[in-house]
C-alpha cells in the first residue's frame, strides 16, 4: 500500500514513492531514506506531502501514521466508509466491463454491461474524487487495462458533472470512458506488455490503438458518435501534435478533451513497467505547463475536484 504522510513525518527507512512538490525542485521518486542528507532534502523542499510504500519501508509506516493528523488516517482505514463504498463500486463496475467486453474482440460488445462498468464508476468517484484517485492509481497487474479505463471513466463523468453537462451526456461520456481503450483488446500482448522500450514498428502497431477501436466498434454498429470520436481522437492534441488524424483546437470536442486530461492524469498518476506512479499534483502541474497538448481550463477542473 503507498501512503500519504506530511512530510515533517519524514523518517530513515521509509521508502519514498513521491516527494510531492508543487513544480519538479524534487525530481528523485522511488528511493529509501537512508542518510541525513536524504531528510534534510526532503524537509526543505517546498512538499506538503511524501507518498511512501509500506512494503518496502524498513520501519512501521502505519505507527508512523498515527502521529499525523486526522485527515490521513483513513486512507489506511479499510473500514471508512467511503473507502469502502469506493472498493465497492470498482469491483463492480470491473465485473460489468468484464462482461460487455469479453467477447468483444469477436465483435459482441454489450453496451448495457458497459452502462452499468460506467454508472459504477461513476457512482465510485462522486463521494470523494481524492480518495478514488488514490485507489485506482494502486492497479493490480491483471486488472490494470480495465481499472485504467474504469478510472479514467469516473474522473470522465465527475468532470462532466461539475461542468454542469445534461445527465444523458454525462452518461453517454462515462460509456466512452470506459471503451476509450478498446482498440487496445486487439493488439497483442507481447506489444502491449513489453517490460523494455519499443521498436518504431510496434510504436507504429501501439498508436494505433484509436484508429483500431474506433473502426472495431464502427464495424459493430449502434455505437454513438460521440463514443467513436472519444476512441478514435482521445490521442489528438490542441497543437496538432497528436495522432491520429493531427486535429486541432476547436477540431477536438469537449468530451475528447475530457478524456485525453483524464487519461494522461491517469496514466501519469499509475504504477507503469517503465516508471513509478507520479503525485496528483506533479501530474496536474505537468500539465497545467503544456497548455499546447491540454485544454488549461480542464486541467483546471481536475485539480478543483481533487482538493
Ligand atoms: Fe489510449
Amino acid at each position: 500500500m503507498i501512503l500519504r504522510l506530511p512530510k515533517n513525518l519524514v523518517r530513515k527507512g521509509l521508502y519514498i514513492e513521491a516527494v510531492e512538490c508543487p513544480s519538479h525542485e524534487f525530481a528523485r521518486r522511488r528511493f529509501m531514506v537512508e542518510t541525513q542528507e536524504d531528510l534534510n532534502a526532503i524537509r526543505m523542499s517546498s512538499a506538503v506531502d511524501i507518498l511512501v510504500s509500506q512494503k518496502k519501508s524498513q520501519i512501521d509506516v502505519l505507527a508512523l501514521l498515527k502521529q499525523a493528523p486526522p485527515q490521513y488516517h483513513r486512507q489506511a482505514n479499510p473500514a471508512d466508509p467511503q473507502m469502502l463504498e469506493i472498493k465497492g463500486a470498482l469491483s463492480d463496475a470491473v465485473l460489468s466491463m468484464h462482461r460487455g467486453m469479453s467477447e468483444a474482440a469477436a465483435g459482441r460488445l454489450d453496451m448495457s454491461q458497459i452502462a452499468d462498468a460506467a454508472a459504477s464508476a461513476r457512482q465510485a468517484v462522486e463521494a470523494a474524487p481524492d480518495l478514488f484517485v488514490q485507489v485506482t492509481r494502486l492497479k493490480a497487474k491483471d486488472k490494470a487495462s480495465y481499472m485504467h479505463s474504469i478510472s479514467v471513466a469516473g474522473l470522465m463523468t465527475e468532470m462532466a458533472a461539475r461542468l454542469e453537462l445534461d445527465d444523458d451526456l454525462i452518461d453517454e461520456i462515462g460509456r466512452a470512458g470506459i471503451l476509450h481503450d478498446l482498440g487496445k483488446l486487439l493488439i497483442p500482448n507481447a506489444i502491449l506488455n513489453k517490460p523494455g522500450k519499443l521498436n518504431a514498428a510496434e510504436m507504429r502497431m501501439m498508436r494505433s490503438h484509436p484508429e483500431i477501436g474506433y473502426r472495431h466498434m464502427k464495424k459493430l454498429g449502434g455505437v454513438s458518435d460521440l463514443i467513436l470520436d472519444v476512441c478514435r481522437l482521445h490521442h489528438e492534441a490542441l497543437d496538432g501534435s497528436g495522432y491520429p488524424l493531427g486535429l486541432k483546437d476547436e477540431q477536438i470536442g469537449i468530451a475528447v478533451r475530457i478524456c485525453t486530461v483524464c487519461d494522461v492524469f491517469d496514466a501519469l498518476t499509475s504504477v507503469r513497467s517503465y516508471k513509478g506512479a507520479w503525485s496528483a499534483s506533479d501530474a496536474l502541474t505537468w500539465m497545467y505547463d503544456r497548455p499546447n497538448l491540454f485544454d488549461r481550463k480542464l486541467v483546471l477542473r481536475l485539480s478543483s475536484m481533487l482538493n
